[in-house]
């Protein structure tokens, strides 16, 4: 009993030293590390990456990349840009260059192109009643379908009328929210 202690104990202190070696060796090859392997983080790059992309920053509005926007259907000035291209391309010659309803190509028609400044809307208007317009059309009209049009370019033109019209409608975030994740 005395014995099996003894040789206890004179182990434990050899296994103590032989710890203390180990970590006293672990200690000097880590800071031998350090010192002469680690090759360090460069601070300079990150500081000269900070200095060029703050200048480049108010440009980076203007060129819209369309595939960053994911939710196109949160207010977004660089959305109303692009909106406002398309709609002069593909919705004018009906709807008239500011959107009166004045266009040439929509002089003889009936329905007349709608007014888009002052409504009304017969799908609801608002974020919502806007996008179906488009992605529908409006049976029995010339207003025929978009739905060819990407998702975000019809949330562009959306958002462009919607900057240009006084028949505002107002949505709940939570309920354009669940439109837009279900809508194609
Ligand atoms: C060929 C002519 C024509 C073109 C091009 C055209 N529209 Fe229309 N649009 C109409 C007519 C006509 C109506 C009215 C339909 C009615 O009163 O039933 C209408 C109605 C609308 C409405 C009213 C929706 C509502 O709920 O009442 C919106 C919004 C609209 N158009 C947006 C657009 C946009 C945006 C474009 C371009 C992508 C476009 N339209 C292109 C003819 C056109």
């Amino acid at each position: 009993m005395n014995q099996a202690s003894g040789g206890d104990s004179v182990k434990y202190d050899h296994f103590g030293y032989l710890a203390f070696l180990f970590s006293l060796a672990t200690v000097i090859s880590f800071f031998v590390y350090i010192v002469a392997v680690y090759p360090g983080v460069d601070l300079q790059e990150n500081i000269k990456e900070v200095a060029t992309s703050t200048p480049s920053q108010p440009s980076e509005a203007e060129k819209i990349d369309l595939s960053q926007i994911t939710e196109p259907w949160k207010p977004n000035p660089a959305l109303v840009v692009h909106g406002k291209a398309l709609y002069a391309q593909q919705c004018a010659m009906c709807h008239g260059s500011e959107g009166k309803g004045d266009g040439a190509a929509g002089a003889g028609l009936n329905p007349k192109p709608r007014n888009l400044v002052t409504g009304p809307w017969k799908l609801g208007g608002g974020y919502i009643g806007l996008f179906k317009a488009l992605t529908e059309g409006i049976p029995g009209s010339s207003m025929s379908s978009y739905k060819h049009l990407s998702v975000v370019d019809r949330w562009a033109l959306v958002q462009f009328i919607d900057s240009i019209t006084q028949a505002k409608v107002n949505v709940s975030a939570s309920e354009l929210e669940a439109f837009a994740r279900a809508a194609k």
